[in-house]
């Protein structure tokens, strides 16, 4: 893509922008949001939100990234220059995320490893995967496996084949995760998960639960990181922008949707009533699925199956996050790629080890109940990314002016359906609500108030 050659067509670019999108996000983060915030209730803000904002963000942004040519960095500073820092915050972010996004890749291919072995009863067992996570060599292990993995691919620079592969793999993947959600419902007290999942009880709408809805949502759609400005300076304006936005938003929150179908439920069968499991947090995954398939005929095989396209799915959002930290350090001090990759790929070594062992040995680390790889994520999706996010309205509300993203959407055939409730949202609805909620989360973390 160094050429800025352009996405041949509009499916190409959807294509690649929600091949970037999708990832553990969806299939591990969504569903242990889901279950921990009160099932309907955090849906349903997420879908709120993925409508006003997330719709909103992602035109700004993709908007922003074709009408300079330019990725994130460069392209706030090129537009007005005391914006500069925007596009260094936005860069912090995915260094924040690759390293734990990576401790997880690597749990991803244990259980690959697992499976493949015939382990399927054994990785259903009760303590299974808190015995995995608290040791010490095995997790650091597979994280580095999956690190080195991510690092050979980008060093290699092999990504366009892997993305081949991911894209025949993510069709497979929806349909195994219909297969294994619609197996899952059939199961002694699942409907009781199922009507968790989607009712939404307004009584427990809390400010941490919209922020924890609102991270979320920039975590899998891959926005206030400067992603999708790099994705949109590779778009062509023949390319309908909002149609195109519609359309990976869609892909994106269903899939969230079908992993929430696939894990919440079976949480309730396998709990017998336990309401406690709901908040297992990072965990949940791989403490149910494995029930499920143990549980399922063939279950050994689908399991396997599963875990590959998982692994697939997250070494594209992976390679991703390593190549964008990468570029932005080889323009900042031009360095060349080789060195700045084994670089990168150190750094994230380092970085990710006190997320792998906060489960262990480093388990009295622990602020507010979280552990080092929960804080690593509270930091990066709901202080950072808010603070870039408001930011961003800021800057296309009043410094380049709504109209200027409006010109850009209106390229192709002169509409912008949205056009209103864009302006609305970037310049008022978005920077407001994204104080509020900011400050009533640092609040509560100080123990001021609690809303
Ligand atoms: N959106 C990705 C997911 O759902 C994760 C992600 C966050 C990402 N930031 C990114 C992927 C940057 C690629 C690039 O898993």
């Amino acid at each position: 893509m160094k050429d800025r050659s352009n996405f041949s067509n509009k499916l190409g670019f959807v294509l690649a922008a929600a091949g970037s999108a999708v990832g553990l996000g969806n299939i591990w983060r969504f569903p242990y949001l889901a279950a921990k915030y009160g099932g309907g209730t955090f849906l349903l803000i997420y879908l709120i939100l993925a409508v006003t904002f997330g719709f909103t963000l992602m035109i700004a942004e993709i908007a922003l990234g074709r009408k300079t040519g330019i990725s994130a960095i460069g392209a706030f500073k090129s537009l007005d220059r005391r914006f500069g820092f925007l596009g260094f915050l936005a860069s912090l972010v995915p260094v924040i995320i690759f390293p734990y996004y990576s401790v997880i890749g690597g749990w991803v291919i244990k259980y690959f490893a697992v499976f493949v072995s015939g382990g399927v009863q054994d990785a259903a067992g009760d303590t299974y995967f808190t015995d995995f996570i608290s040791g010490t060599m095995q997790p650091i292990g597979w994280f580095l496996l999956f690190l080195g993995l991510t690092a050979i691919v980008v060093l290699c620079g092999v990504e366009k084949g892997i993305e081949k592969v991911s894209k025949v793999m993510m069709p497979i993947l929806v349909v195994l995760t219909i297969i294994i959600a619609v197996y899952g419902l059939t199961l002694e007290g699942a409907m009781e998960g199922l009507v968790y999942y989607i009712q939404p009880h307004m009584a427990d709408v809390s400010a941490k639960t919209i922020l924890a809805a609102m991270g979320q949502l920039f975590y899998s759609m891959s926005l206030a990181m400067g992603i999708m400005i790099t994705y949109g300076s590779y778009m062509k304006k023949e390319n309908h922008l909002e149609s195109s936005v519609r359309q990976i938003e869609l892909f994106d929150t269903g899939i969230a949707f079908l992993a929430g179908l696939m894990i919440i439920p079976a949480v309730f069968a396998f709990s017998g009533g336990d309401r406690s499991a709901l908040s297992a947090g990072p965990g949940l995954m791989f403490m149910t699925l494995p029930k499920v398939f143990a549980s399922m005929k063939f279950g050994g095989v689908i399991g396997t199956i599963f875990f590959v396209l998982v692994f697939f799915a997250a070494l594209t959002s992976a390679i991703s996050l390593m190549e964008t930290i990468v570029s932005v350090f080889m323009d900042k001090f031009g360095w060349t790629r080789r060195f700045t990759g084994i670089l990168v790929a150190i750094l994230a070594a380092v970085m990710g080890i006190p997320s792998s062992l906060g489960f262990g040995s480093l388990s009295f680390i622990s602020w507010m109940g979280m552990s080092v790889l929960d804080i690593m994520d509270f930091v990066s999706n709901s202080v950072l990314m808010p603070i870039v996010a408001f930011f961003t309205c800021v800057f296309v509300g009043f410094i380049i002016k709504p109209k200027a993203i409006a010109d850009e959407v209106k390229i192709t055939d002169g509409k912008f359906k949205a056009e209103k409730m864009f302006n609305v949202v970037i310049k008022w609805v978005a920077p407001i609500f994204l104080v509020l909620i900011l400050t009533s989360s640092i609040a509560s973390a100080l123990g001021i108030f609690t809303l």
